[in-house]
């Protein structure tokens, strides 16, 4: 597939108006997505469990313009209440997906999206939040072209979302997501996300993520500023090979359900993403001091226990601890025993690995 097979015909004929809505879930990098280049084309492939109870809701109620406008034409609603600070990230995000969706200046939209997670949680939901759109718009592009397939369907909703937010490729369907293109899969893309296709053994079904709200605010640096820190970043090439490497490794590790070096891939992966922000120009650190009291007492538990819990991160200081379903009770308690008192007011969300956006009924 290319960009070009995501422009669709002419002659479509779009409803004057209707509603629709998709929840679309977070998701946690287990290989990390590090480094792009314009138009959200990732420097090295990335993988990643979908997540389940972490979820952006979003309606989107259309109607025909009476003359197609040179501007967009949208409002936006976090949880009802009209949001401005979205505005610019989604005229950005139209303007790069108008050529692939070519009704958007032709009617006027109500966006309504509204997240499970708090709103202050320090859990990105852009991931989330652009999956839904993407869903909701496309939807609008399907009911105009009934005939197309569920298969183009996901992939162009991937394409989509990857212009709003890379990471968002990987939250449109099924629970473990491959994107950007590595010799080890021949089916994979720059341009979206896909369903892992190898064997994945069933220590891996159900995966837990616990995710530790160590901090709950915005983060110091945010992501789209980390990965142009990229460019020119003096271990780059070395960390993109890595990822490459990394994916492969993990081939016979997903299909026999070695759970020792999958934690030793996933750990090695989260460490380095932070390893690559200190070492950049300018440097920073995403982490907390609590975030290495969390990681030092999942080793200290894991070699006294030989029970395979491990962590990653992503751009942020939260922890998100990750388990099998067979270890979900001895887990939770060493959390709640041991873990909790570095959260931020004690908070933490349960999450686990789910399979992928739903559409919902929209209501009229
Ligand atoms: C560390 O997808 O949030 O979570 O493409 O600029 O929107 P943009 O960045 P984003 O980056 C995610 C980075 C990460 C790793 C990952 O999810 O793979």
């Amino acid at each position: 597939m290319t960009e070009k097979d995501f422009i669709p015909k002419k002659d479509l004929v779009y409803p004057p108006s209707g509603k629709v809505a998709w929840k679309a879930p977070s998701n946690i990098a287990l290989v990390k997505y590090w480094g792009k280049y314009p138009a959200q084309i990732p420097a090295n492939p990335s993988i990643s469990f979908t997540l389940d109870a972490s979820a952006t809701r979003t309606t989107v109620t259309y109607e025909k313009r009476e003359q197609p406008g040179k501007d967009f034409s949208f409002e936006f609603l976090f949880e009802g209440k009209p949001k401005e600070d979205f505005i610019p990230k989604i005229e950005i995000f139209f303007e790069r997906i108008i050529p692939y969706l070519p009704f958007l200046k032709e009617f006027h939209f109500t966006i309504d999206s509204a997240n499970s997670f708090p709103h202050s949680s320090g859990i990105a939901s852009s991931a989330s939040g652009m999956a839904a759109l993407s869903l909701c718009l496309l939807e609008i592009e399907k009911q105009a072209n009934p005939e197309m397939e569920d298969l183009y369907f996901q992939q162009k909703a991937s394409f989509l979302a990857r212009l709003g937010s890379g990471s968002a490729c990987r939250s449109i369907a099924g629970n473990l997501i491959q994107w950007g293109e590595t010799p080890s899969i021949s089916q994979s893309s720059n341009l979206y996300g896909i369903l892992y296709p190898f064997d994945v053994h069933q220590n891996f079904t159900n995966y837990h993520d616990t995710i530790l709200l160590v901090h709950k605010g915005k983060k110091a640096v945010s992501s789209t500023v980390g990965h142009g820190l990229m460019t020119g970043h003096p271990f780059a090439a070395p960390r993109f090979q890595q990822a490459h490497e990394n994916l492969e490794r993990l081939q016979p590790i997903f299909a026999t359900g070695d759970l020792e070096s999958f934690i030793n891939v996933v750990e090695s992966e989260a460490l380095t993403l932070h390893a690559m922000m200190m070492t950049s120009q300018p440097y920073f650190i995403l982490m907390a001091a609590n975030t290495l009291e969390i990681i030092q007492r999942i080793w200290q538990f894991r070699k006294s226990t030989r029970v395979p819990i491990s962590f990653t991160l992503d751009a942020g200081a939260n922890v998100h601890v990750l388990y099998p379903e067979a270890d979900k009770e001895r887990c939770i308690q060493f959390i709640q025993d041991e873990l909790v008192a570095y959260c931020e007011n004690g908070h933490y969300i349960c999450d686990r690995n789910g399979r992928g956006a739903q559409p919902m009924v929209a209501s009229k």
